[in-house]
């Protein structure tokens, strides 16, 4: 049985994967962190400041973090100092929040990070990644939609897919939006949708005359990014420390 803590407990993504934990026979739901305190799925959340002695009492294997980049460094650091395994799938982490992490993680703990959990998105930037080798010469934009409430711009999987986009294509100029009278250079066009519950829509379009080809990847309910994230709570743990990616553990 794999002991598992949830952080952002009371979160969109942190009660879908309470729900899943709690529901799968091999893994124990030990308890949760977020601002409040309360219950959930018959285990007890703490309130953040309270982490070391929650970690202390239940001795988790492995804590699963999706909460808000702010916040996720210090539950990193906190759940490395515990010695415990993560799976992260917070987004909007900058660099230097990242560089802090790491710090924290080598040499300690096994660490999965993803922007994505969800598997079709993992192969999605595959062929991504494919297409932005073959069709270097085209002109590339990515669209991006999510519910009404989503914190950060654009979302963590586009911004990784633009990151696979500069390896294969080259560095090119983002262009956020446009307005005015414009003229298109060498840049990769990035648009954001925010509204409604959309869970998460993404499209990379290649554009040359006369044609264009669309790759879409389309989340209809965030239990897709749950199972992911519970098949890397259970990759993880026993891994020797360090980050890994969601590639890792699918072999992909
Ligand atoms: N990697 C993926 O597959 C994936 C999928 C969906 C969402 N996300 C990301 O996961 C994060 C959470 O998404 P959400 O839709 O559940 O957001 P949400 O706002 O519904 O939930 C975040 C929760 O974190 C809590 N929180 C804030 N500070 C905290 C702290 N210090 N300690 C513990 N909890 C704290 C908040 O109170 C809130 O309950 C976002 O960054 C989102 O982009 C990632």
């Amino acid at each position: 049985m794999i002991n598992v803590v949830v952080c952002g407990a009371l979160g969109r993504m942190g009660q879908t994967i309470g729900r899943m934990v709690a529901e799968s026979p091999d893994l124990n739901l030990v308890g949760g962190i977020d601002l409040k305190p309360g219950t959930f799925f018959g285990a007890e959340i703490v309130e953040a400041k309270n982490m070391g002695t929650l970690l202390d009492a239940q001795n988790p294997d492995v804590m699963i973090d999706f909460t808000i980049a702010s916040a996720a460094v210090g539950n990193v650091q906190e759940a490395a100092r515990h010695k415990v395994a993560l799976v992260v799938g917070t987004t909007g982490i900058s660099p230097e929040q990242r560089a802090l992490m790491a710090t924290a993680i080598e040499g300690n703990v096994p660490a999965v990070f993803s922007t994505n959990y969800s598997v079709g998105v993992n192969i999605f930037w595959q062929l991504v990644r494919n297409a932005g080798k073959l069709l270097k010469d085209y002109d590339i934009e990515v669209i991006e939609a999510h519910h009404r409430n989503k914190k950060d711009a654009p979302s963590g999987t586009a911004k990784t897919i633009l990151q696979i986009l500069d390896e294969e294509v080259g560095s090119r100029k983002k262009q956020y939006g446009r307005e005015g009278i414009t003229e298109r250079a060498d840049e990769i066009g990035v648009h954001v949708i925010r509204g409604g519950d959309i869970v998460g829509d993404h499209t990379v379009s290649f554009s040359k005359n006369f044609e264009t080809i669309e790759l879409s990847h389309r989340a209809y309910d965030r239990s897709v990014f749950a199972s992911g994230a519970l098949r890397a709570a259970h990759w993880v743990v026993g891994k020797k420390p360090g980050m890994y990616a969601m590639s890792d553990v699918l072999g992909l």
